[in-house]
């Protein structure tokens, strides 16, 4: 991204996590990437994923906006803290960037129902710790299946997981298909150019598994003997 820098580039997007691929930044090459970024050029850090990280992963992005004037950090209500319906999120930016920001929001973009749930959420530590002990164990079932069934997938820091279905360029949708007949929906990443692959998101025990065995059977066609 910083070789991809241009005399055009006025803001750069990260995700950490990464969305669909699930891979991760440490947050020391977070904080070398916003050293070597031009202060005129914005960087966002979206932290859509960031509840899910282990403690041992965790860094600290609010010391990096103190330092780095150029950052805005983004978090999400929809996923780790599963307010996904009430459309909130927020950001944290020193004071120059967030002026800008609120120039040109919309009025009345966030309804204080949605503000009063979100309080009372960040203080509700047990449900985060409780989610993503579910999503560890729940990518430690689908991985292992994953390799069970000889399926290439990419490590992920997310609550979700790219997992290649084929080796031709139609197998994505193939298997999306399939996997919608028996009532599963996954995520088709072919408009990421990732033809060959799904995103499955990691659910409950059960739904992983009603997940597993559909996917089973969307991919016997091609293995008539197995
Ligand atoms: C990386 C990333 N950022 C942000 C979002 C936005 O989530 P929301 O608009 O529900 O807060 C998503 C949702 O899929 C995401 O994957």
């Amino acid at each position: 991204m910083l070789a991809a820098i241009t005399s055009k580039t006025k803001l750069i997007f990260v995700a950490n996590p990464n969305n669909p691929t699930g891979s991760f930044l440490t947050g020391k090459e977070i904080a070398d990437f916003l050293g070597a970024v031009p202060q005129h050029i914005v960087v966002v850090l979206d932290e859509a994923y960031n509840e899910y990280l282990p403690a041992e992963q965790q860094y600290d992005a609010i010391a990096m906006v103190r330092q780095y004037p150029h950052l805005l950090v983004s978090r999400s209500f929809s996923k780790a803290y599963g307010l996904a319906g009430l459309r909130l999120g927020y950001s944290v930016a020193q004071p120059e960037l967030t002026d800008l920001l609120n120039r040109i929001r919309q009025p009345f973009n966030v309804n204080t129902l949605a503000q009063a749930a979100a309080i009372a959420a960040l203080f509700d530590q047990e449900f985060l710790d409780q989610g993503a002990t579910l999503n560890r164990q729940g990518y430690q079932q689908l991985t292992t299946a994953f390799t069970q069934m000889g399926l290439h997938y990419l490590p992920s820091s997310g609550n979700f997981i790219l997992v290649q279905v084929g080796a031709d360029d139609g197998a994505g949708a193939r298997v999306n298909l399939a996997l919608l007949k028996q009532g599963v929906i996954v995520r088709p990443v072919a408009n990421y150019g990732l033809p060959k692959w799904l995103r499955v998101s990691i659910g409950l025990p059960a739904e992983n598994a009603a997940f597993l065995s559909a996917l089973e059977k969307s991919l016997a066609p091609l293995h008539p003997h197995a």
